[in-house]
Formats: C-alpha cells, structure tokens, sequence
C-alpha cells in the first residue's frame, strides 16, 4: 500500500479522483495511494463535508481490491482499516486514542479523524474499494461549527510530516489487510473491539428523537452497534443512532 503515489495540489475530493481512475479503461493497480494538498469539495460520512485547512492535514484515498471478502463482511474491512490507522499513530497518541464506532478516529472525546469507504460490488463481489482517510495533523485552529474536532498538532504541540505519517498508516494498513485476507476474523473484530470509544461506558444517546442513556456492548459481525440499556440490548444501523455529548 502506497508504492503508487500520486501527489496532488488540488483536487475537487481524492475519493471522487479515484473513482474516475477506476472508471476510465487504465487498470489501478491495488495499493495506489492519491493523496492530495487541498480537497475543495471533501466528503465526509453521511453527506457531510470534510474540511481541512490546505497543506496542513492528510487527506487521501487509497485503492484496495477486496474481492475474497463478501459484500456482507463489509464491516470487517472497515474494521482492519480503522486498525491500521490506529496502530499508526498509536506510538503517538498512546491509551487516549479510540476507534468511534463505525470508523472515527478520537482522541479523548475529540475527532482526530475519520474514513469514508466507498466499496464498488459486482457480480456478488467488493471489485474495488476506495478508502478515504482524512486526519487532522498540523491544523491550529478549527472553525466552531465543526464541532470540537482536534489535531495532533494540538495535542502534541509540535508539527509532524505528513509524508510521515501517511506511510506508517499504509504499513500498517497493510499488515491489517493481509490480516483480513488470511481470515483472521476473530482477531480483528476482537481488537476493534478493544479500542473502542466509550465500551462499556454509561453514555447518552438518541434514536428516534428518544434520549436515554446505555453502554456499548459490542458490535455484530455487520457491524451494527449494540447497546444494553434498561436491561436489553438493541441493534443499531449507522443513522438509527447518535452519541450526545457537547462534541458530537
Ligand atoms: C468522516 O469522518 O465523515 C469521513 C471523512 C473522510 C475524509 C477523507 S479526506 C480524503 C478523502 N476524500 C474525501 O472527499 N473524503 C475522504
């Protein structure tokens, strides 16, 4: 992962960027990294926009070809992702850095990070998957409506190297990888679920405009959230469920 780098000034979203490499007839050979100074258009989960102040975070995609997994073990290659990225800045970032479920990247109870996953299935099969990889690294300051998002920067005070710090995700987003291709299942969904956020922690959340409190219990192999409150434990989808807490 990350042999073929191809660096951009500019780019409207590297996820888009791929995908148009993809469309056109040249094959993209497995690992190819696109990685980009400015996204003016970035994406992030659920329709939202991904920004970043230019030339100071890492914004990139990178294309895997998943295609011994089914289009039902989805969750697990966005587990082996948030893996790789974690054990990458782990050396950094030590016991305070989590996995939000599905696929953020936290530190305390602040996003450092997060993925979209765009997977293109055919014939049954994930044919391609264009991963997008956003991580807050020399940023100073965050616009307020973004939430309380945080970069590495702030927390370490100290500016890092971007080239840096992508190829220690790739390396290790390669190890997780070839994890996923030898069917280590039980050891990947274990340590995802030992990084985290908030396992087995009180937490308030909403779910069709309810507010209640739970703990999560676990995810299932789809990776749905469960959580048990009042006793029971429910199932969740992405967008069923929402974490409140002043920094969501
Ligand atoms: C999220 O947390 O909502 C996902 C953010 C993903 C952002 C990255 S930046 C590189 C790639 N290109 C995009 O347009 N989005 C992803």
């Amino acid at each position: 992962v990350g042999q073929n780098l191809v660096s951009l000034k500019e780019v409207d979203s590297t996820n888009n960027y791929l995908k148009d490499m993809l469309s056109n007839s040249k094959p993209v050979p497995e690992g190819t990294v696109i990685m980009a100074e400015t996204q003016f258009a970035g994406r992030g989960q659920q329709n939202n926009v991904w920004h970043a102040q230019p030339g100071k975070n890492l914004t990139f995609s990178l294309l895997l070809k998943p295609s011994f997994i089914s289009p039902q073990q989805q969750f697990d290659l966005t587990r082996a992702i948030s893996l790789g990225v974690y054990d990458a800045l782990y050396p950094l970032l030590r016991d305070r850095l989590k996995i939000k479920w599905p696929n953020d990247i936290y530190f305390g109870d602040r996003k450092l990070g997060g993925m979209l996953i765009e997977n293109m299935i055919q014939g049954g099969q994930i044919k391609s998957s264009v991963i997008g990889i956003g991580i807050n690294v020399n940023q100073d300051n965050f616009p307020v409506e973004s939430g309380a998002p945080v970069s590495i920067r702030q927390i370490l005070q100290r500016d890092y190297e971007l080239q840096q710090i992508l190829s220690q995700i790739c390396s290790h987003i390669e190890g997780w990888y070839l994890k996923l291709k030898a069917g280590n299942l039980t050891f990947i969904r274990e340590k995802y679920l030992a990084c985290l956020y908030r396992l087995n922690e009180e937490h308030l959340f909403r779910s069709n405009n309810q507010v209640f409190t739970g703990e999560i219990t676990g995810a299932t192999v789809i990776g749905q959230l469960v959580v048990l409150s009042n006793g029971e434990e429910k199932l969740y989808n992405l967008k069923e469920i929402e974490f409140l807490n002043k920094d969501k």
